[in-house]
């Protein structure tokens, strides 16, 4: 009986807590108190002003988003933390406030775990072959920035000197495109996605100042191969949104489509074999059941596997800082 009451709820507790502050970020990035405090300390009333609420209720958000460490707080007059003044500031390079877009989509989804589960079918499904262009728009807008910096992650990693083709499978915004042929310039690069995300990706090129040097196709990797000639391919969250069966499937498309002696980059969430590890894919494993039908965060092992069978020989993995993974793999001369 003693130990019994020993026990406290810490972990529930704590885990009941923990929204809040993710709230306040959410709602701080939605209307952008950042912005205006990036020429010093403001007031309720003057950042009230400034992003057009009315004052009454923003207070309460401001204290909230001093104790999840975006802002601090003296005299009543708020400031930026040098973290939110990098990153959530609009002009800053590297501008992370717009993913309040995909945070929002993915949240609300996560709400429906238990009726995913219940129901064996996803509640808050994401197919981005019917979505709504508005709501591509803004998912494609809410992934740029993350995009941009996994492409220039890539190539301090990786020495891309010697590619002169990339092609970007699924390649959404667009985003790793950019990042990939800013740092390298001698890159030519080509974004793969479905017939009807493709005006998106246009636009998200124009908008980037990158339509000189990433070009768009559209095909169903799923479907078939698409034209080749690459000698490096990323692909960059989208096994995921995949089944196993089609996953198999775009990884020999993909084959198909680079040169011998070409090499593929797989970047996103992928389990060590353990399922344990690392903690990011283990937390995606809930986003996807509530928004894919069949992909999942799939284990090393099973992409030794399809890699192999899909004529590749796997190089080597390795876990980024964000928890995400890389995989580098090569088609065989
Ligand atoms: C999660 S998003 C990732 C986008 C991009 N790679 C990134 O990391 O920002 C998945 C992308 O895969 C594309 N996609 C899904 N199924 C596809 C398929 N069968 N063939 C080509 N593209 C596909 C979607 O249109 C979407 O742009």
């Amino acid at each position: 009986m003693s130990s019994l009451t020993a026990i406290k709820p810490e972990t529930i507790n704590s885990l009941a807590d923990a929204i809040f502050p993710a709230m306040a970020m959410l709602a701080g990035m939605k209307l952008d108190v950042f912005t205006p405090l990036k020429n010093g300390p403001l007031s309720t009333g003057e950042i009230a002003a400034e992003i057009g609420v009315p004052p009454r209720q923003l207070g309460p958000l401001l204290y909230a988003l001093v104790e999840a460490n975006l802002l601090a707080v003296e005299n009543d007059q708020f400031c930026n933390t040098d973290e939110a003044a990098r990153f959530l500031v609009k002009s800053a390079p590297g501008y992370l406030g717009a993913r309040h877009l995909s945070l929002s989509r993915r949240w609300s989804g996560l709400i429906k775990t238990a009726d995913s589960i219940k129901s064996d079918a996803p509640q808050a499904r994401l197919d981005f072959s019917t979505m709504p262009s508005e709501e591509l728009e803004n998912f494609y807008a809410g992934s740029y920035a993350e995009s941009c910096a996994a492409g220039r992650v890539l190539v301090e990693r990786y020495d891309f000197s010697a590619y002169r083709k990339l092609v970007d499978v699924a390649g959404g915004s667009g985003g790793l495109s950019v990042g990939v042929t800013e740092s390298c310039p001698g890159i030519q690069a080509t974004v793969v996605d479905l017939p009807s995300t493709i005006p998106l990706v246009r636009k998200s090129l124009d908008a980037a100042g990158a339509s000189d040097r990433v070009n768009t196709h559209a095909a169903n990797v799923v479907d078939g191969p698409f034209p080749g000639g690459y000698d490096v391919a990323v692909m960059k969250s989208i096994v995921q949104v995949l089944s196993a069966d089609h996953a198999r499937s775009a990884l020999r498309h993909v084959n198909q489509s680079l040169e011998p002696g070409g090499d593929l980059f797989i970047l996103g969430t992928i389990l060590d074999d353990s399922r344990l590890a690392p903690s990011y894919a283990v937390k995606s494993n809930l986003n996807y059941l509530n928004i894919y039908d069949e992909g999942r965060a799939y284990t090393e092992g099973e992409y030794r596997d399809w890699l192999e069978e899909a004529g590749f020989v796997f190089s080597e993995r390795v876990v980024v800082e964000d928890g995400t993974s890389i995989i580098k793999a090569l088609k065989p001369i």
